[in-house]
Protein backbone atom coordinates (compact mmCIF):
# COMPACT_ATOMS: atom_id res chain seq x y z
CA UNK A 1 0.00 0.00 0.00
CA UNK A 2 1.15 3.82 -1.24
CA UNK A 3 1.56 5.91 2.01
CA UNK A 4 0.65 9.81 1.24
CA UNK A 5 2.95 12.31 1.88
CA UNK A 6 1.11 15.96 3.06
CA UNK A 7 1.94 18.04 0.66
CA UNK A 8 2.51 21.94 1.39
CA UNK A 9 3.58 24.40 -1.13
CA UNK A 10 5.33 26.97 0.20
CA UNK A 11 7.07 28.65 -2.11
CA UNK A 12 7.04 32.69 -2.23
CA UNK A 13 7.56 33.67 -6.14
CA UNK A 14 7.75 31.85 -9.35
CA UNK A 15 11.03 30.19 -9.02
CA UNK A 16 11.69 31.51 -12.89
CA UNK A 17 11.66 35.51 -11.67
CA UNK A 18 14.30 34.33 -8.64
CA UNK A 19 16.56 32.64 -11.22
CA UNK A 20 16.26 35.49 -13.61
CA UNK A 21 16.69 38.32 -11.22
CA UNK A 22 19.61 37.20 -9.96
CA UNK A 23 21.21 35.78 -12.58
CA UNK A 24 20.60 39.94 -14.40
CA UNK A 25 22.05 41.08 -10.93
CA UNK A 26 25.14 38.55 -10.66
CA UNK A 27 26.43 38.78 -14.20
CA UNK A 28 26.20 42.65 -13.78
CA UNK A 29 28.10 42.77 -10.46
CA UNK A 30 31.70 43.26 -10.51
CA UNK A 31 33.38 40.51 -9.54
CA UNK A 32 30.73 38.53 -11.30
CA UNK A 33 28.28 35.94 -9.01
CA UNK A 34 25.81 33.29 -9.38
CA UNK A 35 23.76 32.16 -6.23
CA UNK A 36 24.45 28.27 -5.25
CA UNK A 37 20.68 27.83 -4.57
CA UNK A 38 20.36 27.77 -8.39
CA UNK A 39 22.53 24.70 -8.37
CA UNK A 40 19.92 22.31 -7.67
CA UNK A 41 17.45 21.58 -10.55
CA UNK A 42 16.66 17.67 -11.04
CA UNK A 43 20.31 17.44 -12.61
CA UNK A 44 22.57 19.79 -10.06
CA UNK A 45 20.75 17.23 -7.13
CA UNK A 46 21.60 13.87 -8.70
CA UNK A 47 24.99 15.52 -9.28
CA UNK A 48 25.63 16.58 -5.78
CA UNK A 49 24.34 12.98 -4.61
CA UNK A 50 27.28 12.06 -6.80
CA UNK A 51 29.41 14.12 -5.03
CA UNK A 52 28.45 13.03 -1.68
CA UNK A 53 29.53 9.58 -2.83
CA UNK A 54 33.03 10.54 -4.36
CA UNK A 55 36.21 9.29 -2.43
CA UNK A 56 37.70 12.90 -2.07
CA UNK A 57 34.20 14.29 -0.57
CA UNK A 58 34.67 13.41 3.20
CA UNK A 59 31.52 15.43 5.03
CA UNK A 60 28.84 13.67 3.92
CA UNK A 61 30.09 10.18 4.89
CA UNK A 62 31.62 11.28 8.20
CA UNK A 63 28.23 13.58 9.36
CA UNK A 64 27.06 10.18 8.75
CA UNK A 65 29.49 8.25 11.34
CA UNK A 66 29.05 10.90 13.73
CA UNK A 67 24.96 10.47 13.88
CA UNK A 68 25.15 6.87 13.49
CA UNK A 69 27.72 6.68 16.92
CA UNK A 70 25.45 10.01 18.55
CA UNK A 71 21.83 8.98 17.39
CA UNK A 72 20.68 7.25 21.15
CA UNK A 73 22.54 10.56 22.87
CA UNK A 74 20.56 13.13 20.75
CA UNK A 75 17.05 11.22 21.18
CA UNK A 76 17.55 11.43 24.48
CA UNK A 77 17.86 15.05 24.56
CA UNK A 78 15.58 15.81 22.25
CA UNK A 79 13.08 13.59 23.94
CA UNK A 80 11.25 10.72 22.30
CA UNK A 81 8.24 12.42 21.45
CA UNK A 82 9.32 15.53 19.26
CA UNK A 83 8.24 16.11 15.83
CA UNK A 84 11.34 16.05 13.38
CA UNK A 85 11.68 18.81 11.13
CA UNK A 86 14.30 18.76 8.59
CA UNK A 87 15.71 21.66 6.32
CA UNK A 88 17.32 21.13 2.95
CA UNK A 89 16.19 17.61 3.34
CA UNK A 90 17.74 15.71 0.09
CA UNK A 91 17.74 12.20 -0.54
CA UNK A 92 16.78 12.12 3.40
CA UNK A 93 19.28 8.94 4.25
CA UNK A 94 20.89 10.76 7.45
CA UNK A 95 17.62 11.27 9.05
CA UNK A 96 16.71 7.77 8.99
CA UNK A 97 19.32 7.31 11.66
CA UNK A 98 17.25 9.75 13.64
CA UNK A 99 13.28 8.63 13.22
CA UNK A 100 14.66 4.49 13.80
CA UNK A 101 16.91 6.44 17.68
CA UNK A 102 13.43 9.44 18.47
CA UNK A 103 10.37 7.47 17.05
CA UNK A 104 8.86 10.92 16.51
CA UNK A 105 5.17 11.10 15.16
CA UNK A 106 5.74 13.32 12.69
CA UNK A 107 8.16 14.26 10.11
CA UNK A 108 8.21 17.20 7.59
CA UNK A 109 10.85 17.58 4.77
CA UNK A 110 11.38 21.00 3.65
CA UNK A 111 13.43 21.50 0.33
CA UNK A 112 13.36 23.92 -2.54
CA UNK A 113 13.86 21.08 -5.15
CA UNK A 114 10.17 19.46 -5.27
CA UNK A 115 10.54 16.84 -7.89
CA UNK A 116 13.50 15.22 -4.86
CA UNK A 117 11.83 16.19 -2.29
CA UNK A 118 8.43 14.39 -3.01
CA UNK A 119 10.98 11.66 -4.53
CA UNK A 120 13.07 11.18 -1.01
CA UNK A 121 9.34 11.90 1.08
CA UNK A 122 7.42 9.28 -0.68
CA UNK A 123 10.45 6.69 0.46
CA UNK A 124 10.01 7.42 3.95
CA UNK A 125 6.77 7.49 3.88
CA UNK A 126 6.22 3.87 2.54
CA UNK A 127 9.55 2.67 4.89
CA UNK A 128 8.42 4.10 7.73
CA UNK A 129 4.45 2.86 7.97
CA UNK A 130 4.32 4.34 11.77
CA UNK A 131 5.41 8.04 10.64
CA UNK A 132 3.27 10.71 9.39
CA UNK A 133 4.96 12.30 6.22
CA UNK A 134 5.07 15.83 5.14
CA UNK A 135 6.91 17.54 2.61
CA UNK A 136 7.24 21.76 2.26
CA UNK A 137 8.90 23.05 -1.08
CA UNK A 138 10.25 26.54 0.06
CA UNK A 139 13.65 28.57 -0.25
CA UNK A 140 14.18 28.18 3.84
CA UNK A 141 16.72 30.32 3.63
CA UNK A 142 14.10 33.07 3.51
CA UNK A 143 12.01 33.46 6.69
CA UNK A 144 9.03 31.09 6.51
CA UNK A 145 6.45 30.01 8.92
CA UNK A 146 6.23 26.19 9.78
CA UNK A 147 2.82 24.28 8.29
CA UNK A 148 -0.13 24.22 11.27
CA UNK A 149 0.99 21.46 13.39
CA UNK A 150 4.42 22.10 13.22
CA UNK A 151 4.46 25.33 14.63
CA UNK A 152 3.65 24.91 18.22
CA UNK A 153 4.75 21.50 18.40
CA UNK A 154 7.94 21.09 20.29
CA UNK A 155 9.58 20.33 17.00
CA UNK A 156 13.63 19.59 16.44
CA UNK A 157 14.93 21.45 13.52
CA UNK A 158 17.43 19.04 11.39
CA UNK A 159 19.90 20.97 9.18
CA UNK A 160 22.63 18.12 8.08
CA UNK A 161 24.84 18.48 5.43
CA UNK A 162 27.00 21.37 6.29
CA UNK A 163 24.81 23.82 4.31
CA UNK A 164 25.23 26.99 6.95
CA UNK A 165 28.89 26.68 5.37
CA UNK A 166 27.29 28.38 1.83
CA UNK A 167 25.99 30.90 3.63
CA UNK A 168 28.18 33.83 4.53
CA UNK A 169 28.73 34.13 8.84
CA UNK A 170 26.53 37.40 8.77
CA UNK A 171 23.84 35.22 6.37
CA UNK A 172 24.05 32.53 8.88
CA UNK A 173 23.48 34.82 11.87
CA UNK A 174 20.39 36.21 10.23
CA UNK A 175 19.39 32.55 9.11
CA UNK A 176 19.93 31.26 12.53
CA UNK A 177 18.06 33.82 14.01
CA UNK A 178 15.01 32.72 11.27
CA UNK A 179 15.25 29.73 12.88
CA UNK A 180 15.39 30.49 16.68
CA UNK A 181 12.15 32.20 15.54
CA UNK A 182 10.62 28.78 14.71
CA UNK A 183 11.39 26.79 17.75
CA UNK A 184 9.07 27.23 21.81
CA UNK A 185 12.03 28.58 24.25
CA UNK A 186 13.86 25.51 24.77
CA UNK A 187 13.59 23.97 21.18
CA UNK A 188 16.76 22.12 19.52
CA UNK A 189 18.20 22.32 16.18
CA UNK A 190 21.06 19.84 15.02
CA UNK A 191 23.12 20.84 12.49
CA UNK A 192 26.04 19.84 10.74
CA UNK A 193 29.21 21.92 10.54
CA UNK A 194 32.39 21.35 8.58
CA UNK A 195 35.42 21.79 10.34
CA UNK A 196 38.53 24.29 9.42
CA UNK A 197 41.17 21.72 8.75
CA UNK A 198 44.45 21.15 6.35
CA UNK A 199 43.76 22.91 3.23
CA UNK A 200 45.13 19.89 0.82
CA UNK A 201 42.06 17.91 2.18
CA UNK A 202 39.91 20.68 2.24
CA UNK A 203 41.39 21.46 -1.91
CA UNK A 204 40.60 17.79 -2.70
CA UNK A 205 37.19 17.47 -1.20
CA UNK A 206 35.74 20.13 -4.27
CA UNK A 207 38.58 19.30 -7.14
CA UNK A 208 37.21 15.69 -7.24
CA UNK A 209 39.34 13.33 -9.77
CA UNK A 210 35.93 11.82 -11.71
CA UNK A 211 35.34 15.69 -12.25
CA UNK A 212 31.86 15.84 -10.18
CA UNK A 213 32.39 18.51 -8.23
CA UNK A 214 33.27 20.42 -11.88
CA UNK A 215 30.13 19.10 -13.34
CA UNK A 216 28.07 20.56 -10.34
CA UNK A 217 29.23 23.63 -10.95
CA UNK A 218 29.15 24.08 -14.83
CA UNK A 219 25.58 22.71 -14.62
CA UNK A 220 24.46 25.75 -13.60
CA UNK A 221 25.50 27.84 -16.62
CA UNK A 222 23.82 24.76 -18.50
CA UNK A 223 20.26 25.76 -16.41
CA UNK A 224 20.56 29.33 -16.77
CA UNK A 225 20.86 28.46 -20.47
CA UNK A 226 17.79 26.11 -20.60
CA UNK A 227 15.64 27.71 -18.69
CA UNK A 228 16.67 31.39 -19.15
CA UNK A 229 16.81 33.14 -22.81
CA UNK A 230 20.24 32.55 -23.18
CA UNK A 231 23.04 31.64 -25.44
CA UNK A 232 25.18 31.04 -22.91
CA UNK A 233 28.01 27.65 -23.09
CA UNK A 234 28.92 25.87 -20.32
CA UNK A 235 31.68 24.50 -22.30
CA UNK A 236 33.55 27.55 -22.83
CA UNK A 237 33.90 28.04 -18.89
CA UNK A 238 36.19 25.85 -16.69
CA UNK A 239 35.87 24.87 -13.15
CA UNK A 240 38.48 26.51 -10.56
CA UNK A 241 37.78 25.58 -6.33
CA UNK A 242 40.32 26.82 -3.86
CA UNK A 243 40.52 27.68 -0.26
CA UNK A 244 40.59 31.04 0.89
CA UNK A 245 42.30 31.62 4.13
CA UNK A 246 41.62 34.64 5.01
CA UNK A 247 37.76 34.17 5.47
CA UNK A 248 38.49 30.57 6.63
CA UNK A 249 36.25 29.27 2.94
CA UNK A 250 36.59 27.58 -0.27
CA UNK A 251 35.78 29.36 -3.03
CA UNK A 252 34.18 27.47 -6.23
CA UNK A 253 34.24 29.77 -9.29
CA UNK A 254 33.52 29.21 -13.05
CA UNK A 255 36.46 31.04 -15.42
CA UNK A 256 36.56 32.24 -18.33
CA UNK A 257 39.50 31.20 -20.06
CA UNK A 258 38.77 33.39 -23.42
CA UNK A 259 37.31 36.88 -24.00
CA UNK A 260 33.85 36.10 -24.33
CA UNK A 261 30.42 37.64 -24.32
CA UNK A 262 26.77 36.11 -23.22
CA UNK A 263 23.20 36.88 -23.81
CA UNK A 264 21.39 37.15 -20.92
CA UNK A 265 17.72 37.79 -21.52
CA UNK A 266 18.56 40.49 -23.99
CA UNK A 267 21.47 41.43 -21.97
CA UNK A 268 24.97 41.26 -23.29
CA UNK A 269 27.77 40.03 -20.27
CA UNK A 270 31.34 40.21 -21.44
CA UNK A 271 34.35 38.25 -20.31
CA UNK A 272 37.33 39.38 -20.24
CA UNK A 273 39.73 36.34 -21.14
CA UNK A 274 40.61 34.77 -17.26
CA UNK A 275 37.39 36.36 -15.32
CA UNK A 276 35.56 34.58 -13.21
CA UNK A 277 31.89 34.14 -12.75
CA UNK A 278 32.09 33.17 -8.19
CA UNK A 279 29.56 30.35 -7.95
CA UNK A 280 29.84 29.27 -4.05
CA UNK A 281 31.31 29.79 -0.23
CA UNK A 282 31.45 26.75 1.74
CA UNK A 283 32.70 28.20 5.24
CA UNK A 284 35.07 26.21 7.64
CA UNK A 285 34.41 26.37 11.19
CA UNK A 286 36.00 25.70 14.62
CA UNK A 287 33.95 24.18 16.71
CA UNK A 288 33.84 26.65 19.21
CA UNK A 289 33.87 29.72 16.81
CA UNK A 290 30.54 28.01 15.30
CA UNK A 291 29.67 28.32 19.05
CA UNK A 292 29.63 31.81 19.50
CA UNK A 293 28.01 32.23 16.56
CA UNK A 294 25.05 30.27 17.75
CA UNK A 295 24.77 32.14 20.45
CA UNK A 296 24.61 35.54 19.27
CA UNK A 297 21.73 34.23 17.09
CA UNK A 298 20.10 33.08 20.56
CA UNK A 299 20.92 29.22 20.91
CA UNK A 300 22.99 27.77 24.02
CA UNK A 301 25.12 25.06 22.65
CA UNK A 302 24.30 22.18 24.41
CA UNK A 303 26.36 19.64 22.78
CA UNK A 304 28.66 19.04 19.72
CA UNK A 305 30.22 15.64 18.21
CA UNK A 306 33.16 15.00 16.16
CA UNK A 307 34.56 12.05 14.41
CA UNK A 308 38.23 10.91 15.09
CA UNK A 309 39.72 12.48 12.69
CA UNK A 310 37.90 15.49 13.68
CA UNK A 311 36.79 16.66 10.07
CA UNK A 312 33.01 17.47 10.54
CA UNK A 313 30.70 18.48 13.65
CA UNK A 314 27.46 17.91 14.60
CA UNK A 315 25.82 20.38 17.05
CA UNK A 316 22.89 20.41 19.40
CA UNK A 317 21.56 23.81 19.76
CA UNK A 318 18.96 24.61 21.99
CA UNK A 319 16.19 28.11 21.89
CA UNK A 320 16.99 30.24 24.91
C1 LIG B 1 25.63 21.71 0.16
N1 LIG B 1 26.94 22.18 0.56
C2 LIG B 1 27.18 21.99 1.99
C3 LIG B 1 28.05 21.65 -0.24
C4 LIG B 1 29.41 22.18 0.28
O1 LIG B 1 30.27 21.35 0.53
O2 LIG B 1 29.54 23.39 0.47
C5 LIG B 1 27.87 22.01 -1.70
C6 LIG B 1 29.02 21.58 -2.53
N2 LIG B 1 29.64 22.33 -3.40
C7 LIG B 1 30.61 21.64 -3.96
N3 LIG B 1 30.63 20.44 -3.44
C8 LIG B 1 29.64 20.37 -2.53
Amino acid sequence: MAHAVHFHDQRQQAAYASLRDETLAGFAAEPKWASPKYFYDRRGSELFEQICQQPEYYPTRTEELILTQAAGAIAEIAGHAANLVELGSGASRKVRLLLEAMHPSSYLGIDISQEFLLASTRRLASDYPWLEVHAACADFSQPMALPAGFDGAHPLLFFPGSSIGNFTPEQARVFLGNLHELLPKGGGLLIGVDRLKDKALLEAAYNDEAGVTAAFNLNLLQRIRQELDSDIDPTRFVHHAFFNEAHSRIEMHLISPQAQQVMIEGACFRFAAGESLHTENSYKYRPESFCDLAGTAGFKARAHWSDPRQLFSVHYLERE
